[in-house]
C-alpha cells in the first residue's frame, strides 16, 4: 500500500504497441478527471520520461480515440531506462514535473522496468497489461490479443481461398514473441491442420503424418500456423524441412508480421482497456501500488508485478487437443 495523496497521475505506453491501448489512455484520463486528479500525458515511453517529453491532458485531449489503434502517447523500447542512471533521470522528471504515481500501459518488458522503478523510488506505480502476446500472469487477457487474433483469423480465411485454389500447403507465422497464444487460438478459428507452438512442439515427421492421413479422405490444401517463437525456427525453416524429405508438397510461406498489431481494437479489447483503466486510476487511489490491473473471471483484480512478470500465463492443452481432433 502506498500512503501518498495521489494529486497527478503520469501515464504512458511502452514497447510494442497494441489495440487498444488508446481506450486505456482514455480510460486512465477521464477516471482521473471524475476523481479530480490531474493527469500527465508521458510521450515515447520510458525514453519520453528520461526525456521530460509530459503534456497535460484533459477530458477532451482523448476524444475520438477510443476506436482507434496504436497509441496517441507514442512507444519505443528504451534501452537507457534498463539503467540505473537512465532510471535516475526518469525520477528526476517525475519530481520535476509534480507527478505523484505512474500508470504504464504495456507488455512484459514495460512492467518489468515499473517493478524495478518503484522498487528504487518507491513511486506508486500500476501495471496495465497491454500486448498482443497476451502472456502477463495475473489476467485472463491482455489488451490487443484478441484485435490481433482476429486479424490473423481474416487474414488466413484468405490465405485459405488461395490455397484451395492451388493446392497448396501454406506455413502461416504469426507474432507472440515466446507465447503461443496468439498461434493456438488462430488455429483453432480457421481449421489449421496443425499449430507449432513454443509450449508444445511437433516434429516435422508428426506433421508429415498429420498431412499424409488428411490426404488420404481426399484433403487438398493446408494451412499450418506456426508461432514465431516456436523452437522449429519459424515458418520458412520448417516448409523446408517439409519440402526437403517430401517433395511432392508445393508449400508456400506467409509471415503475417507487424500487421497484427495494427488497426482498429475489437469490441472486446475496448471494453477490457476502458475497465483495466479506470480500474489503474481507482487502485492507485485506493493505496495500491507495485500491482498489474488485469480481469480474471470478469472481475477487476490486482497481482503484484513481481508475480505478473515472473510467471506467465499458457495457453489452455486442451484447446491443442481439440485442435487435433477437429483438424482431420
Ligand atoms: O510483444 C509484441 C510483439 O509484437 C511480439 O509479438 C513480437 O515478437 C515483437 O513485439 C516484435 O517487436 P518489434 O516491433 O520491436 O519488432
Amino acid at each position: 500500500m502506498n500512503n501518498v495523496t495521489i494529486k497527478r497521475i503520469g501515464v504512458l505506453t511502452s514497447g510494442g504497441d497494441a489495440p487498444g491501448m488508446n481506450a486505456a489512455i482514455r480510460a486512465v484520463v477521464r477516471g482521473c478527471v471524475y476523481h479530480n486528479v490531474e493527469v500527465e500525458g508521458i510521450f515515447q515511453g520510458y525514453a519520453g520520461l528520461i526525456e521530460g517529453d509530459f503534456k497535460r491532458l484533459n477530458e477532451r485531449s482523448v476524444a475520438k480515440i477510443l476506436g482507434r489503434g496504436g497509441t496517441i502517447l507514442k512507444s519505443s523500447r528504451c534501452v537507457e531506462f534498463m539503467s540505473s542512471e537512465g532510471r535516475k533521470k526518469a525520477f528526476a522528471q517525475i519530481k520535476k514535473n509534480g507527478v505523484d504515481a505512474l500508470i504504464t500501459i504495456g507488455g512484459n518488458g514495460t512492467l518489468t522496468g515499473a517493478h524495478i522503478f518503484t522498487e528504487e523510488f518507491g513511486l506508486p506505480i500500476m501495471g496495465v497489461p497491454g500486448s498482443i502476446d497476451n502472456d502477463l500472469f495475473g489476467t485472463d487477457h491482455c489488451i490487443g490479443f484478441d484485435t490481433a487474433t482476429n486479424t490473423v483469423v481474416d487474414a488466413v480465411d484468405k490465405i485459405r481461398d488461395t490455397a484451395t485454389s492451388h493446392n497448396r500447403l501454406f506455413f502461416v507465422e504469426v507474432m507472440g514473441r515466446s507465447s503461443g497464444f496468439i498461434a493456438l487460438k488462430s488455429g483453432i478459428a480457421t481449421g489449421a491442420i496443425a499449430i507449432i507452438l513454443p509450449e508444445d512442439e511437433m516434429s516435422v515427421e508428426e506433421l508429415v503424418d498429420t498431412l499424409t492421413r488428411s490426404e488420404s479422405s481426399g484433403k487438398t490444401s493446408s494451412i499450418v500456423i506456426v508461432a514465431e517463437g516456436s523452437k522449429s525456427g519459424g515458418a520458412y525453416a520448417i516448409a523446408n524441412a517439409v519440402t526437403k524429405k517430401h517433395a511432392q508438397y508445393e508449400t508456400r510461406v506467409s509471415i503475417l508480421g507487424h500487421l497484427q498489431r495494427g488497426g482498429a481494437p475489437s469490441c472486446y479489447d475496448r471494453v477490457i482497456a476502458s475497465r483495466m483503466g479506470l480500474g489503474a486510476v481507482e487502485g492507485l487511489i485506493e493505496g495500491k501500488t507495485d500491482c498489474m490491473v488485469g480481469i480474471i473471471n470478469d472481475r477487476e483484480t490486482y497481482t503484484p508485478l513481481k508475480e505478473s512478470i515472473s510467471q506467465t500465463n499458457v495457453p489452455n492443452r486442451d484447446e491443442l487437443r481439440i485442435a487435433r481432433i477437429l483438424s482431420i
